[in-house]
């Protein structure tokens, strides 16, 4: 540790080897395709499903230059990902990184701003699946939820029922301790791609290029502001890093799932915005809360497939709730266990074995935002926080070559820095373009946490309050609870690289 400031950096070795305390190892039976699959899980939501109408109407049929800018602008970032998420594989992701190389100041502030990442991003999801079990309603049977119970005030309605719905149905399982396994999960992946598929083939069977001019009527310009805000898509590749401990071989299995999970998402969402735009006219999708339903209703006349699809949609979204939100609750856990939030917050319920009482609070927050914010600010808000995330990991990668060059690495980008800089040019990119008021609220999230952490996280870290003489030995909580659904065996605790690479 360099020192106690704001600055110090919590020891790699130390990191892992006080997770090792807490339990019993994770067995490394997690091979590449079900790395994969994880990553594909927690991609494939509202993003494809939703948000698609808000891009198309920024780019109008260009929306699908926005598709591959966003994934390219990802690809960087995830190489960066996977080399820390092999070289530490310790909980909290991001926020864990950046404690051991950029100082805790810097992982406080990453650990605040994945709490937009992935608390405030469970809202968005939710209200998506709220516009498609609307859509699927009004398709299978002629009905849907009046504006009032299925709209934010700002969208026209007073309060949005299904989003409140589903963020306090996926709370109480998270909260029984529902345990995703990996085969759960694969079912789940299998189920989402089928639905992209079905619409796909629908589409190109019902293909016309009418809707494909003027393609880009707002420039590169409108290419651009569209992908900041179709980002939102392929945000959850970097929930793969989380398997890190259980992947059977990090060097390889790492890079291979958050890479492989990236590409397989670029292609169905490429395809499938292409056979989008070839039945629908931007427009159509924009209107709607549920737009590839809508294309399918309104642009090709198919309300059966429309009501298949929303159906499918309801499905999908609903695994990438329950993702996200475990994501939310094992950050804030490993932030309560190193004393920058309350402990007592992360108490294990004794009942259950999970953290009822954390789950319960964030699901209560997460449910009122997502009942009274509209979708399209909460993206907005989501994207900036994690494309900052981002920026840090590359940096964190960069900054770690040169204070432990000699740690093992069992993944390494190559040619760095110079791909994590350009990791975190796309990434300042895409943030330069989104707008003003979002760039605020940001900043004012930011100066929240800069708050919290000096009246709170700074005095009470146990970097402060462990003795001085061996000051990362302190008591431990475990940072992630049992039954967890990104942890396939059930318990938490990762393996422990030595320095000289084994693991012990
Ligand atoms: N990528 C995830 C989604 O689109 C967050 O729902």
């Amino acid at each position: 540790m360099a020192g106690r400031g704001i600055f110090a950096v919590r020891d790699v070795r130390s990191l892992i080897s006080e997770t090792s305390e807490e339990g019993t190892q994770l067995k490394r039976a997690v091979g590449a395709t079900q790395l994969t699959a994880m990553g594909v899980g927690a991609i494939i939501g509202t993003g494809i499903f939703v948000v698609i109408g808000k891009g198309s109407s920024l780019a109008g049929p260009a929306v699908i230059l926005s598709f591959v800018l966003a994934a390219v602008a990802c690809a960087f970032s995830a190489l960066s990902y996977a080399e820390l998420a092999s070289s530490i594989p310790v909980s909290g992701s991001a926020y864990t990184y950046a404690y051991a190389t950029l100082g805790e100041l810097v992982a406080w502030i990453i650990g605040w701003d994945l709490i937009l990442e992935y608390g405030v991003s469970v809202a968005a999801i939710a209200v998506g699946w709220g516009g498609n079990l609307n859509a699927f309603l009004d398709a299978a049977f002629g009905y849907s939820l009046p504006d009032a119970i299925s709209a934010a005030p700002e969208d026209g309605g007073v309060f949005n029922l299904p989003a409140v719905f589903i963020v306090l149905a996926i709370t109480f399982l998270l909260v029984r301790g529902v345990t995703e396994s990996v085969r759960v999960n694969l079912i789940m992946v299998v189920i989402k791609l089928a639905v992209l598929v079905f619409f796909i083939a629908v589409a190109f069977v019902n293909f016309s290029t009418d809707n494909f001019t003027p393609f880009a009527p707002e420039g590169v310009d409108g290419v651009t502001a569209a992908a900041a805000i179709i980002f939102f898509a392929y945000i959850g590749f970097d929930a793969v890093s989380t398997g890190s401990e259980e992947a059977r071989n990090p060097a390889k299995d790492l890079p291979l799932a958050i890479l492989g999970s990236l590409v397989i998402c670029t292609v169905f969402y490429v395809l499938t915005v292409v056979g989008a735009i070839g039945i629908a006219s931007p427009a159509q999708m924009s209107e709607s809360d549920a737009p590839l339903a809508a294309a399918l209703d309104q642009g090709a006349g198919l309300t059966w497939a429309a009501a298949i699809l929303a159906l499918g949609a309801v499905v999908a979204i609903t695994s990438v709730v329950l993702v996200i939100f475990y994501g939310q609750t094992r950050i804030f856990f490993a932030m309560c266990r190193d004393g920058l939030l309350p402990r007592r917050l992360a108490t294990v319920n004794q009942r259950y074995g999970t953290p009822a009482r954390l789950t319960i609070g964030l699901g209560v927050l997460i449910a009122i935002l997502a009942a009274l914010v509209p979708l399209g600010t909460i993206v907005e808000l989501v994207n900036i926080g994690t494309l900052f995330a981002f920026v840090l990991v590359n940096i964190g990668v960069i900054v770690l070559r040169r204070t432990r060059p000699d740690m093992p690495r069992p993944y390494r980008v190559p040619w760095s820095p110079v791909l994590p800089l350009i990791g975190v040019a796309f990434a300042v990119y895409l943030m330069t373009d989104l707008p003003w008021d979002t760039w605020l609220r940001f900043v004012a999230w930011l100066a929240v946490g800069l708050v919290i952490y000096f009246a709170y996280g700074h005095r009470h870290s146990r970097l402060r309050t462990a003795p001085a003489t061996d000051p990362d030995a302190v008591p431990s909580t475990s940072p992630a609870s049992p039954g967890s659904p990104a942890s396939p065996s059930g318990t938490a605790a990762p393996s422990v690289p030595d320095d000289d690479g084994t693991r012990s």
